[in-house]
């Protein structure tokens, strides 16, 4: 692929490529060489694809877009969870935008469409041999799938199921980096999610719904509200008093499944 048209820095230099374990390595393996800010890596297949908390992450070759971006911000650490749901927004946006589909944010960042699970993303800090913070943002969206193995089928969709027709990956690839450039600028010149709160809320599927919230062997069940302006998700107890619950600590489901 060559690089996007309309953004400023993102997916300016691109290595695409056949096959590689995770794109999150090859980022990092491309900073061990030189940061740069918005450099894409995509690869049409991964062997050993990573998910969120462990998991790991189908990544077949023509069925999904596997890419991860380099990030070389200017913002303190502890930020950089944000960027996870400042992606989620902008993954929204441009499946909504480009392929004419409703898509949900389930918190912090799975992207629901027809309450399947469609696209996931994977943040990482690291620093380089002279000590320079990057972050490696990395992103899989199930774009052409036809089928998931029986222990996914009830979780997780692809965008042409949910279509019904073929989807144009460049297209959509594009549309994210221009969505993604245009959320994390504003990102770093706020500092936090303030600006962002409205849009993100009303892309969440669990708003006003219960969730079961999964902190090790503990399980509680709260009724979602919204984030605030740290990505933090507000939630109510069975008291009505208001809780917030920091991702990457816990897993959020819902009552009856994984929506
Ligand atoms: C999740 O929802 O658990 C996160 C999934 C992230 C998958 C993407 S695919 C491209 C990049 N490379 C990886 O190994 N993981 C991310």
């Amino acid at each position: 692929m060559e690089a996007l048209k309309s953004t400023t820095w993102f997916g300016k230099k691109i290595v695409h490529l056949e096959v590689t374990d995770s794109t999150n390595n090859e980022v990092r393996r491309q900073a061990s060489k030189e940061l740069v800010h918005g450099l894409l890596v995509i690869a049409n297949e991964q062997t050993n694809g990573r998910g969120r908390r462990g998991h790991s992450w189908l990544s077949e070759k023509q069925s999904g877009i596997w890419m991860s971006v380099m990030l070389v911000p200017d913002m303190e650490a502890e930020k950089a969870p944000m960027i996870t749901l400042v992606a989620a927004m902008a993954a929204a946006r441009a499946i909504e935008e480009s392929l004419g589909l409703a898509a949900m944010i389930k918190w912090p960042n799975d992207i629901i469409v027809n309450r399947r699970k469609v696209c996931g993303m994977l943040t990482e800090m690291s620093t380089d041999a002279e000590g320079n913070r990057y972050i490696v943002l990395g992103i899989g969206i199930n774009t052409n799938a036809k089928e998931f193995p029986p222990e996914l089928e009830q979780i997780a969709g692809s965008l042409c199921m949910a279509k019904g027709a073929a989807v144009d990956e460049e297209a959509l690839i594009e549309e994210f980096g221009r969505a993604f450039e245009y959320y994390y600028d504003r990102f770093i010149m706020v500092g936090d999610l303030s600006y962002i709160i409205e849009e993100y809320n009303s892309h969440l599927i669990n708003a006003g719904a219960q969730v079961r919230v999964i902190e090790g062997d503990k399980e509680l069940i709260y009724t979602a509200v919204g984030i605030d302006k740290q990505g933090q998700l507000i939630a109510k107890d069975e008291y009505n008093i208001e809780r917030t619950i920091l991702s990457g600590e816990v897993s959020v489901r819902g009552l009856y499944g994984y929506v």
